[in-house]
Order: structure tokens, then C-alpha cells, then sequence
């Protein structure tokens, strides 16, 4: 993958039928998704619980894209290793998942995936500051991490813009995650993001049977961010 700021759509799979994953991320992937966004959760530093190694595993094959595994899990740096076997492209740890993020980002380098690193709203930017060499990609949560449909928390657009800011011509990623829809996807654009994942924006209306509906969902975030520009 070469590096470059085009704005990415990457739909979470949490918003997907369950029954359904192969034909589900075949059908986001037809109608344009650039990446494919896995939400793992452990029910332990987020009140949800969804994909072991073994799910992710089982997805790789139907992703042609680029596998994109958030990982919401504490500890995190022992399952690293099974993430990285189980296909993913990029692995983001959360910076709030242990006292040693730096030593977390080290691991997914070795593993030779891309490396993201992720901040809760109430996390400041500077717990970043002195990882950013090791970064491929920070992920602004713009939720609380635990669960699809929540509200957009506003005070992140500021701190993707201080971010953008802190990166300058660094070859690193800005994504954001949690209600990302039609009306703030401009906003956080506009602060300087550039991998949007979206769960409930994309799938709201569609199925593996009404896969046009996602494409249209794409469009409405790319046409708004257009608009604005
Ligand atoms: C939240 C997850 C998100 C979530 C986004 O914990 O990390 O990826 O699925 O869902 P929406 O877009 O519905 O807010
Ligand atoms: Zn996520």
C-alpha cells in the first residue's frame, strides 16, 4: 500500500449481519469500500465482546481490500502475534491498553503489519506525541469504544486538527471512528482525516440483497465531503 491522504471509507463490520460476514464484506467491497474496518472487543476494556483470532481468520479470505483490525483489548501486546497470523493488514492498539504503548508498537512492527495506535475521547493528544515514529496510523475515537450508533463527540474535532498539525509531512494516517455520517464526516475532513470508518452511516438500509443501498451510503459521506471543499 503506498501512502497517500485521499479520503478512505472504512465500513465496521459490527454494523454487518453476524450470519453473514463472507457476502457482507464481498458486498461493501463491491460498492467501494477502500478498506474493511474489525472491531475487536473483550469485554473487559470495553463493555462488548466480538472476534477472536479465529473470526478474523475466517474474514481474511473475502477482504481483497485492506484488513484494518482495531483491537479494544487490554492486555493487548499477547495477542498481537494471533492478530498479525489471522491476516490483518494493520494492527491498532489502544494507547490507554497498558503502560507500555511504545513496546506495543514495537511488537506490530515486528509482526512486519502496519501499526496504528488509538486515543479515547478523553485521552490529550500528547500520549501520542513520542509514539508517532512508530505510527503508521492514529485513530481519534469520536465515541466511547464499545458499541456501533453512539453520538459524535464534537471536542475531537479539535484535537484532529492539533494532530494533524503535530504529524506535518509524516507518512502517518488519521482515522476516525465512531458516528461518522453525512454531517460530521466534512468536520473531521476538514480537520485533516483521511481513513473514515463508518458502521452504522454505511450499512443503515442494506443487505447482502439491497447492496446498492451501501454504495449510496458511501456516496452520501464522499459527496459531503465534497461539498464543503
Ligand atoms: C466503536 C467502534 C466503531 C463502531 C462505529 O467502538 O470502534 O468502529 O463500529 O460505529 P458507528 O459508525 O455506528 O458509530
Ligand atoms: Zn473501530
Amino acid at each position: 500500500m503506498t501512502f497517500d491522504r485521499e479520503t478512505k471509507i472504512a465500513p465496521s463490520i459490527l454494523s454487518a449481519d453476524f450470519a453473514d460476514f463472507g457476502r457482507e464484506i464481498q458486498a461493501i467491497e463491491a460498492q467501494g469500500a477502500d478498506w474493511v474496518h474489525i472491531d475487536v472487543m473483550d469485554g473487559h476494556f470495553v463493555p462488548n465482546l466480538t472476534f477472536g483470532p479465529p473470526a478474523v481468520k475466517a474474514f481474511r479470505p473475502h477482504v481483497k481490500t485492506f484488513m484494518d483490525v482495531h483491537l479494544m483489548i487490554a492486555p493487548v501486546d499477547p495477542y498481537i502475534e494471533a492478530y498479525a497470523e489471522a491476516g490483518a493488514d494493520m494492527i491498532t492498539a489502544h494507547v490507554e491498553a497498558g503502560p507500555h504503548p511504545h513496546r506495543t508498537l514495537q511488537a506490530i512492527r515486528a509482526t512486519g503489519k502496519k501499526a496504528g495506535i488509538a486515543l479515547n475521547p478523553g485521552t490529550p493528544l500528547e500520549a501520542v506525541e513520542y509514539l508517532l515514529d512508530l505510527c503508521d496510523m492514529v485513530l481519534v475515537m469520536t465515541v466511547n469504544p464499545g458499541f456501533g450508533g453512539q453520538k459524535f463527540i464534537h471536542s475531537q474535532v479539535d484535537k484532529i486538527a492539533r494532530l494533524r498539525g503535530m504529524i506535518g509531512d509524516r507518512p502517518i494516517h488519521i482515522q476516525v471512528d465512531g458516528g461518522v455520517d453525512p454531517r460530521t464526516a466534512p468536520l473531521v475532513a476538514k480537520a485533516g482525516a483521511d481513513v473514515l470508518v463508518a458502521g452504522s452511516a454505511v450499512f443503515k438500509g442494506g443487505s447482502v440483497d439491497a447492496p446498492q443501498v451501501y454504495g449510496e451510503n458511501m456516496s452520501a459521506l464522499r459527496e459531503a465531503i465534497l461539498a464543503q471543499s
